[in-house]
């Protein structure tokens, strides 16, 4: 039985870390055990032009603690929008700390409402993006209100994504949180421009646990968690060695008073534990030989980025979560708060 094992330290291919004292609270968690992570720009406003992105990095920067000051570097992301020009594009690229342009199609989650109502409009930037080497970053769920809620994906799959690779065949896609057996065939049988990130919490949970004893909060994140035949296959395709799936923690904090709420938000918050969940996850599967690759090399890999070069140790050790963490003023429930988990970092 192993019961050490030694990574080269992992990056996070997709964060949120919001902005000001709730950032201030959450970073240190991903910062400690990350060396990168890609930034999600849905802040309000969202950052939707590259001086946005650079004050945000500057911000990002300012508030790591002092012992964490040298060793994180965030990823910075531009958020699309019907109005993302092709100079913004170009401008974003030149900064050299722009990584990746966010398709949040309108209204699809977490402060999308200045996102995309209709990719035509879009043309232009995605050519500019194609030219210029610059990766999309997909929200990939329909928002067609007469779409069942577990179908969105497989949807926009068929409506949005497959229309898309086929006109722009040298843009880099990266289809994110995918949580369908559908998601994981159509990103294997792509080109070499097609990626997907997935979570941990896609990775250990199911639909079922939304409605455990009553109705879950804490386990709503979008998009929504899916049936077991799909997390098995989303497993299959994490542990499975392939170079087209990589993590991507969506952490998404929201403080307990929205969470637990009559129209709670959308976002699990894994910062806390990420590492230590996917360990878990690649531990139960019997593939601890494939956990390396799938969070320190694939992703830095597909977005043309050296691969780190210092090590983290993570240790066979149970140990409890805290049942709530601190959060500018409220609480952040955070994922398996109580629960005992079987991976620590040394
Ligand atoms: O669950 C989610 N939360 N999904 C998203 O796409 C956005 C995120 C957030 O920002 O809270
Ligand atoms: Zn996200």
């Amino acid at each position: 039985m192993i019961h050490t094992i030694t990574l080269t330290r992992p990056d996070d291919w997709h964060l949120h870390l919001r902005d000001g004292d709730q950032m201030r609270a959450v970073l240190p968690y991903t910062a400690s055990r990350f060396a990168r992570a890609i930034i999600m720009p849905n802040l309000r406003p969202p950052i939707v032009t590259t001086d946005m992105a650079l004050a945000y990095r500057t911000r990002i920067l300012a508030a790591l603690p002092p012992d964490l000051q040298s060793g994180f570097e965030p990823l910075m992301t531009l958020y699309l929008t019907d109005h993302t020009s092709p100079s913004e594009i170009i401008r974003a690229k030149e900064s050299g700390i722009v990584h990746g342009v966010k398709l949040y199609p309108a209204g699809a989650t977490t402060h999308s409402d200045a996102g995309v109502t209709d990719l035509a409009r879009c043309h232009a930037a995605l050519e500019a993006m194609q030219k210029v080497n610059l990766p999309l970053l997909v929200h990939g769920e329909v928002t067609d209100p007469a779409v069942d809620v577990f179908d969105r994906e497989k949807v926009f799959i068929d409506r949005v994504l497959s229309p898309l690779i086929w006109h722009f065949q040298n843009l880099r896609v990266v289809f994110e949180h995918i949580t369908t057996r559908d998601a994981v065939t159509f990103v294997k049988e792509a080109s070499r421009q097609v990626a997907a990130s997935i979570t941990a919490h896609h990775l250990l949970l199911n639909r079922n646990a939304i409605f455990q004893g009553g109705i879950r909060p804490h386990h709503f994140c979008l998009p929504v968690l899916k049936r077991e035949s799909h997390r098995q296959a989303l497993i299959e395709a994490a542990t499975g060695g392939n170079p087209k799936f990589f993590s991507g923690t969506d952490s998404a904090p929201h403080s307990q008073s929205n969470k637990e709420n009559a129209c709670g938000c959308a976002g699990i918050f894994t910062a806390h534990a990420a590492i230590e969940l996917y360990a878990q996850v690649f531990d139960q599967a019997n593939a601890l030989d494939k956990l390396e690759a799938f969070v320190s090399f694939h992703g830095a890999d597909f977005y043309q980025l050296p691969r780190n070069r210092d090590h983290i140790t993570l240790g066979k050790e149970n140990w409890i979560v805290s049942e709530r963490l601190t959060f500018a003023g409220d609480s952040l429930i955070p994922f398996c708060a109580g629960e005992i988990l079987t991976w620590k970092i040394a």
